[in-house]
């Protein structure tokens, strides 16, 4: 079947992300809702990253991704130090990090827009208003870098994330394949930014690595 992954029968099939906005304002009201309606757990402390506990969140992120539908290429220490801590927000409970945001403010001549390039939550914390936590802070750090136009790239199969981002007023503007084979360029859609922690850093589905969770 073209839609399942680990199959590469066909040269032409792709892999595909679909494209979402938020305006930053409505996504922070409807964080800040779901939370008026449930006692904030005072175990939930959300934070900026510091690159000091890099370890700790390279195996956060690996774990979070690991029990994903998400395809998935394992974070390094190495690759982690790249990020800008500025943009990525965690969550510490009981003194463990359980969930992580990253997100990137892209200036362009004459647009400014903000993107969530990557949002994790550990199995056994989910469903507990975690990621909700962390997309407040997102969109309050957006806000103040004035951005008010927000994106995310959701993978087609993973349905709890879009679940997720739909409930803060993401929809759908567009869609990204990406081919299985490496014989190009990923397709690219020029018009429409958006893309995932991983691609940041340059990496690409490679020959060789197709049926893997590479991205
Ligand atoms: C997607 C993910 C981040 C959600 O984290 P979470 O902390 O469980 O989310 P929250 O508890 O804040 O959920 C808030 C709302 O989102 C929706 N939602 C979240 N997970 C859902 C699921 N599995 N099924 C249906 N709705 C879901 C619900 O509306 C939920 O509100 P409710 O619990 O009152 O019904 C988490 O499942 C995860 O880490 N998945 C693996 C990594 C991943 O796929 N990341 C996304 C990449 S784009």
């Amino acid at each position: 079947m073209a839609t399942e992954r680990g199959d590469v029968s066909s040269a032409n099939q792709t892999r595909s992300y679909l494209i979402m906005k938020a305006e930053a304002k409505e996504a922070l009201e409807l964080a800040e809702e779901w939370w008026t309606q449930k006692t904030v757990p005072d175990y939930i402390h959300v934070e900026q990253f510091n690159s000091s506990e890099v370890e700790e969140f390279v195996s956060l992120y690996n774990r979070c991704f690991l029990a994903s539908p998400d395809p998935f290429c394992p974070l390094t220490v190495e690759q982690a130090l790249q990020l800008d801590p500025e943009g990525i927000f965690i969550v510490r409970m009981w003194g463990k990090l359980s969930g992580f945001i990253a997100c990137f403010v892209e200036k362009q001549e004459d647009a400014i827009y903000g993107e969530i390039t990557g949002i994790g939550v550990l199995p056994s914390r989910r469903r507990r208003g975690v990621a909700t936590a962390l997309i407040k802070r997102a969109t309050e750090f957006f806000l103040q870098s004035g951005v008010e136009e927000v994106y995310i790239e959701v993978f087609e199969e993973n349905i709890p994330s879009q679940m997720l981002i739909q409930a803060y007023g993401f929809i759908q503007v567009g869609q990204r394949s990406i081919p299985l084979q490496t014989s190009g360029a990923p397709e690219e859609n020029a018009e429409l930014p958006g893309g995932k922690i991983m691609r940041r850093f340059g990496l690409r589905p490679r020959v060789g690595c197709e049926t893997c969770r590479d991205i």
